[in-house]
């Protein structure tokens, strides 16, 4: 592992307004993101995990330049971001709502690429298109189809190959399998698991299935309330947590380790 991390999340803060005076000034904020700080390094997979509405998402829309920060900052490569970069992109937790119906697969997988003038004619597109689905395990002949063809982990292989067609440094993967059927939860992970590998990915993985979240992490941020409580190795986090909340949130779940029962 690298000793300067990939991606730097400095004192990040999003607060949102709940309420405005009459004329339309800010008068009360909601914290959703209030001080989160941690450093991906390359290659690695950094969960985050924690209760609904404690701020993941808005943590990755917010690091992704979604959404404009209230405070702090992000590095990547040691250089600081101002809004959306093509070196981080996003998987999505529904990914039916995420593609466009009306647009073919081959399309789909295009978009970022033409947006970005990613390719200089088209034979090349095609070319990076049929590479992008041999990737994520689907055929050139089902490139011309649209999104409701596809069952639900197809659709999400979609959304990764998009994802990965720009050559991503990061892959914010907001709860990538919790939409999808369990029986093909585990091919999705494997399958980003496997992209990791072949292509060095960097990712940050934010899940409420704790059990997943240790099978694919290297190292865990557990959050709440807008906040980081504890961040350690995973298999340390699982097995020695420190703090109270996380003691909480583990106690949650049934864990099939026999060393977890006391
Ligand atoms: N655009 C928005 N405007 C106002 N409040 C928002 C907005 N987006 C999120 N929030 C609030 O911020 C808090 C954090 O939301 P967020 O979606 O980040 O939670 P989460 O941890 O991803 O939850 P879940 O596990 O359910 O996906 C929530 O209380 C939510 O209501
Ligand atoms: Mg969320």
């Amino acid at each position: 592992m690298n000793d300067k991390p990939l991606l730097s999340v400095k004192n990040l803060q999003k607060y949102f307004v709940t309420e405005r005076t009459f004329w339309g000034k800010p008068k009360e904020y909601y914290k959703a993101v209030d001080g989160v700080s941690f450093d991906i390094y390359k290659g690695e997979t950094l969960g985050l995990v924690g209760e609904s509405g404690c701020g993941k998402s808005t943590t990755g829309r917010t690091i992704m330049g979604l959404y404009p920060a209230t405070g702090g900052d992000v590095f990547l490569n040691g250089e600081k971001l101002s809004g959306i970069t093509p070196k981080i992109q996003m998987i999505f937790q529904d990914p039916y709502a995420c593609l466009n119906p009306r647009m073919t697969v081959a399309e789909i997988i295009a978009e970022p690429l033409v947006i970005n003038k990613a390719y200089d004619n088209a034979q090349e597109l095609q070319k990076r298109i049929f590479k992008l689905l041999e990737l994520v395990g689907l055929s050139r002949e089902q490139a011309n189809r649209f999104p409701h063809e596809f069952s639900g982990g197809q659709r999400q292989r979609v959304g990764i190959a998009r994802a990965l067609a720009l050559n991503p440094d990061v892959i914010i993967c907001d709860e990538p399998i919790s939409a999808l059927d369990v029986s093909i939860q585990a091919q999705v992970v494997n399958l980003l698991s496997d992209l990791q590998k072949e292509l060095s990915l960097t990712y940050l993985f934010i899940a409420h299935d704790l059990a997943m979240v240790r099978y694919i992490s290297d190292r865990v941020a557990v959050m709440n309330k807008g906040r980081i409580v504890e961040i350690a190795e995973a298999e340390e986090l699982y097995k020695n947590p420190q703090h109270p909340y996380t003691k909480n949130l583990l106690s949650a779940i049934p864990v099939p380790d026999p060393d977890f029962k006391k």
